[in-house]
């Protein structure tokens, strides 16, 4: 029996329920409410009742719109590897987020708050796509997705040039749903890196070209969630190796560097914004082909 009927259906249903004015409004007020009553909310419901919160808005609200990506799918391969079209030009527009408006420039605050919500400096990330659009990444694995924009991008812009298979790990990863249910090639998995059920998911999903830990950024979290993954992984990203908010991440990314120089040649996308304070920070290890290989 042909499922393309149902395909269709379903995102014809995804898209009348995006374009809905009832989610609209309902985003656009959630967005409204000021920090404070935030955190009262966070502070005082039961964990039963945050996670009841979380998964309404993800589900219902606020999950990652698919149709935002479509510069992704749209753009030459050329310009998608040019690293200055992707910083200036194409990841500013698809939107930037996080909690803290104060990470970003003064430049990037147009962009804050809206789109895909991709947790990133784009003179960072830009370059390092830019530079995985030549690594042959067919298999990826983001470790700690958030609003799912980093991964979300990653993916489309990596399956112009040959990814297949991508996996977004959290303990919430529900924000992309939506995004998942368009993407046969997607998989979410609501994991705690630091248990065995973790372990159990890179066995059956590995080996993975590239993994980006973006997770717990504490130095056990960030050593373990290495560890973890290493054996699984030809390349490894690390976020946030220049955060000052993060030093364990940069102590941890240093202290790499040094331990297995001989295993991986390791790359760094840390550009800063002129007059602004020093963040975030994308590390890359590439493991190092035996010789003759
Ligand atoms: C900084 S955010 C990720 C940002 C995202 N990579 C981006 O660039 O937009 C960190 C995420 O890690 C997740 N996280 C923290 N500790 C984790 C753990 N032990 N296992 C899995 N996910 C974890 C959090 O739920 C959160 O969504």
């Amino acid at each position: 029996m042909s499922v393309r009927p149902m395909r269709g259906l379903r995102s014809a249903a995804i898209r009348a329920w995006l374009d809905h004015d009832l989610r609209s409004q309902a985003a656009r007020a959630l967005r409204r409410v000021p920090d404070r009553p935030r955190q009262i909310v966070r502070e005082r419901l039961p964990a039963w009742a945050q996670r009841w919160v979380q998964r309404t808005r993800s589900y219902l609200i606020e999950p990652l719109d698919p149709r935002l990506l479509e510069p992704l799918a749209t753009e030459p391969p050329e310009r998608l590897a040019d690293a200055r079209f992707l910083t200036d030009e194409l990841l500013p527009g698809l939107g930037l987020g996080g909690v803290d408006r104060g990470l970003y420039p003064p430049e990037l605050l147009p962009y804050w708050d809206r789109g895909v919500l991709s947790i990133q400096f784009p003179n960072q990330f830009g370059p390092y796509l830019a530079a995985l659009t030549r690594l042959d990444v067919v298999s990826y694995l983001e470790l700690g997705v958030a609003y799912g924009g980093s991964f979300a991008a990653t993916v489309e812009l990596l399956r112009r040039f040959g990814l297949r298979r991508a996996l977004a790990a959290d303990l919430d990863p529900s924000m992309l749903w939506l995004y998942a249910a368009c993407r046969p090639e997607v998989t979410l998995a609501s994991v705690d890196s630091h248990t065995p059920a973790f372990g159990e998911l890179l066995r059956e999903h590995s080996p993975f070209d590239l993994v980006l830990i973006d997770a717990d950024h504490s130095e056990a979290g960030v050593r373990a969630d290495f560890e973890a993954v290493r054996p699984h992984a030809r390349m490894i990203a690390f976020h946030d190796i220049a955060e000052l908010n993060f030093p364990d991440v940069a102590k941890v990314w240093s202290e790499l560097r040094e331990q297995y120089a001989d295993e991986y040649e390791f790359r760094e996308f840390v550009e800063q914004y002129p007059g602004h304070r020093q963040h975030l920070g994308i590390g890359l290890a590439i493991r190092r082909e035996p010789a003759g290989a």
